[in-house]
């Protein structure tokens, strides 16, 4: 699968749910409305979608959200799914995730092959916690960052840096995260979906927040490199790695290697684009792949260039209206 700027394209993000049981400010509204039940595609239909995708060569998928953990009856699609790491066809299946509910699944997943996963923290304090995700419990968290670990999946956590909310306690964040032995990433806010003026208000360029970090720590660049954007640094004082995710100061389109498939089954070739192709239709119209292949082909042909995020006063509005927990970060 290659698009017509000569990528390949070998990572599928899911998002399985639009749901989620929490409604981080800069993701959700509070009053945020979700799809019916009745448009979601069943497992059965999300594995034959997703296993489509490995007969064509794609090397690696990562189930997202919403929270995928909240997807009732989640650990039979995972469960199918790791028939295709044991054939060796797909090379790693992955999970972003809240952690929320980790401690409940973490040993099924570990039992079903998956080596590591992403877990979204913005903040260990108890009150920024509450602050960022409305009603989220910290603990409830940190439990599930343990029990994944005892269950042998590797961590990296991800921490979106919000101006004036988890700036100051980045530091603090970092040194936990390495001294646990886990890889920490930070993300910069992304206009994706309606939540009001935050935003503007809550965006920290990455670049900033290097700088402030330098003044304490030895960040040396490396070439260090998963499947997705970050660009990572070698911490000298703790010995960890620290990435950054910068789709605003620095993006990373012109290496994307993704496609993004929501619950729903439509097929979106970018975070930051509308465009995007129908695969429900062909799923359910045949019992045989052909014109589902064709639709991925032909979304494969009009992948966009990549996204044009801004954030300031004159663009008020988000760059897509849909959110994160539709296509899933
Ligand atoms: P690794 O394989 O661990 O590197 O995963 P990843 O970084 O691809 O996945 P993760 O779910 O941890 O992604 C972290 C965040 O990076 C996402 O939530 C998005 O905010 C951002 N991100 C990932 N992929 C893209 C992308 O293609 N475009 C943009 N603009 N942001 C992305
Ligand atoms: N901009 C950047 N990151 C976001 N996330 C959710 N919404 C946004 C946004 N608008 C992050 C979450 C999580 C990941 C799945 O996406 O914090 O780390
Ligand atoms: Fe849920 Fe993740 Fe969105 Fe927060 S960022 S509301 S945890 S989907």
């Amino acid at each position: 699968m290659v698009d017509p700027f000569g990528r390949h394209i070998q990572y599928l993000r899911v998002s399985v749910t639009d749901r989620c049981d929490v409604r981080c400010v800069y993701c959700m509204s509070e009053t945020m409305s979700f799809l019916p039940k009745r448009d979601l595609l069943s497992l059965e239909e999300l594995d034959r979608l997703c296993s489509a995708f490995v007969g064509r060569g794609g090397r690696r998928l990562r189930l997202t959200g919403g929270e995928p953990l909240v997807r009732r009856g989640i650990m039979t699609l995972v469960r199918a799914l790791s028939r295709h790491l044991e054939s060796g066809a797909l090379g790693e299946l992955t999970l972003t995730t809240n952690g929320s509910l980790l401690t409940k699944f973490a040993a099924d997943l570990a039992d079903c092959g998956v080596r590591r996963i992403n877990v979204s923290l913005d903040s260990r304090n108890p009150d920024t916690f509450k602050a960022i995700t409305r009603w989220g419990d910290v603990d409830a968290v940190l439990g599930g960052i343990k029990a994944a670990r005892a269950a042998g999946l590797a961590v990296k956590v991800n921490t979106v840096a919000l101006k004036g909310v988890n700036e100051d306690e980045i530091p603090e964040l970092l040194r936990w995260a390495h001294g646990e032995g886990m890889d920490l990433s930070l993300i910069e806010v992304m206009p994706l979906g309606e939540v009001g003026d935050l935003r503007l208000d809550q965006f920290l360029p990455l670049s900033v927040v290097r700088d402030r970090l330098a003044e304490h720590f030895t960040l040396t660049d490396i070439d260090y490199k998963t499947a997705g954007p970050a660009r990572y640094v070698r911490v000298a004082e703790t010995g960890g790695r620290l990435g950054f995710i910068t789709p605003m100061t620095h993006n990373f389109c012109e290496s994307c290697n993704r496609m993004r498939l929501t619950c729903t089954g439509t097929l979106y070739m970018c975070l930051g684009r509308e465009d995007a192709a129908d695969l429900r239709t062909p799923l359910r119209a045949s019992g045989n792949d052909e014109a589902l292949h064709r639709a991925i082909d032909a979304a494969i042909a009009g992948k966009p260039r990549g996204h044009d995020f801004v954030i300031d006063r004159r663009h008020v509005r988000p760059a897509v209206e849909r959110h994160m927990s539709i296509t899933g970060g």
